[in-house]
């Protein structure tokens, strides 16, 4: 059994969790994930490890709830305990010095980035970091990303926080910059954000590094549930991945994966109590 030792509502929809699993802090390196059993009838869920403290023996996940599964999983509260956590899991990511990196988050991708941009910040690159959301209340971890970066830009969608608009509105602003143009850039968030930065940078010839978050089952290249087209080849995100050449993937066949239980998610929503269900969204 793994304790939970804490569980905060850190934005709408969004918890952060702080997990007693000491061989899984100590074994981590940035960019690799744990497979989450809540208990014994509860979905298999993964998620990043966004963060690790040896000392305390823990590892901090950040859950949106979404679906059925994600929604049982932050209504409990601390002082009870997962069944399984498994990990940690996938290929740490590739840190290189490339000199001056954007580091690109859209909305709760942010907390996935955090490890890696840290990484990146910690062997010396110039990390500028770009983060998105709806609107100011979605936006997070600014000031953990602050401690590290040059540079924190915002852009909401709503204009409450930052620049109004898109990631990618601030990111064509630093290419069109000879003085700010990156020399590599990681970009995690929403299917659509990540096409559309790997879009961007294309032209450029840009290294561009995206994270994926196909659907999962069993996490150790098995059972092919997280199969994703990287360069005309077959890779699967959990033991090929998560972090892919973004100029290489086949980003519409990951969205149309990704919709395949949709109707399904809908139907198994509506099984939770109404206090448990996500707040609506406000877009
Ligand atoms: P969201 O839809 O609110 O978008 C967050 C921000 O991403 C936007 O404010 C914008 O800045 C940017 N963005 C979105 N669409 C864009 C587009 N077409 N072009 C340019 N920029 C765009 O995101 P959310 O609700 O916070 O996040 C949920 C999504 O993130 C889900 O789809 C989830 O699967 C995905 N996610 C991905 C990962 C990963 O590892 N890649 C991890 C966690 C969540
Ligand atoms: Fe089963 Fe990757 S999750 S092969």
């Amino acid at each position: 059994m793994f304790p939970i030792v804490s569980n905060d509502l850190i934005a709408p929809n969004l918890h952060r969790l702080v997990i007693q699993a000491p061989r899984v802090a100590r074994a981590r390196r940035p960019g690799q994930f744990v497979i989450v059993h809540a208990d014994k009838q509860a979905e298999r869920i993964p998620l990043t490890i966004a963060d690790a403290d040896i000392g305390q023996g823990t590892v901090t996940l950040f859950v949106q709830a979404v679906g059925y599964s994600t929604c049982r999983l932050v209504a409990l509260p601390a002082g009870t305990s997962l069944r399984d956590l498994a990990g940690p899991l996938g290929r740490p990511t590739e840190i290189a010095c490339w000199g001056r990196v954007a580091c690109i988050g859209g909305g709760v991708g942010t907390a996935v980035l955090y490890p890696l941009a840290k990484a990146l910040a910690e062997v010396g690159n110039q990390v500028i970091t770009i983060i998105g959301g709806r609107s100011a209340d979605l936006i997070i971890l600014a000031d953990e990303l602050a401690e590290f970066s040059a540079e924190v830009l915002i852009a909401t969608e709503d204009g409450s926080r930052g620049k109004q608009g898109f990631v990618t509105h601030v990111l064509q602003g630093l290419i069109a910059d000879p003085r700010s143009v990156p020399q590599a850039v990681y970009a995690v968030g929403p299917v659509p954000m990540m096409k559309a930065v790997t879009d961007m940078t294309r032209p450029h010839h840009i290294r561009t590094i995206v994270s994926l978050n196909p659907i999962m089952i069993d996490g150790t290249g098995m059972c092919g549930g997280c199969r994703v087209m990287v360069g005309g080849e077959l890779k699967f995100a959990c033991v090929d991945g998560p972090e892919f050449d973004g100029h290489l993937v086949d980003f519409d066949l990951l969205a149309d994966r990704l919709s395949t239980y949709r109707d399904e998610e809908c139907r198994m929503l509506q099984r939770l109590p109404e206090k448990q269900r996500p707040a609506a969204r406000k877009r």
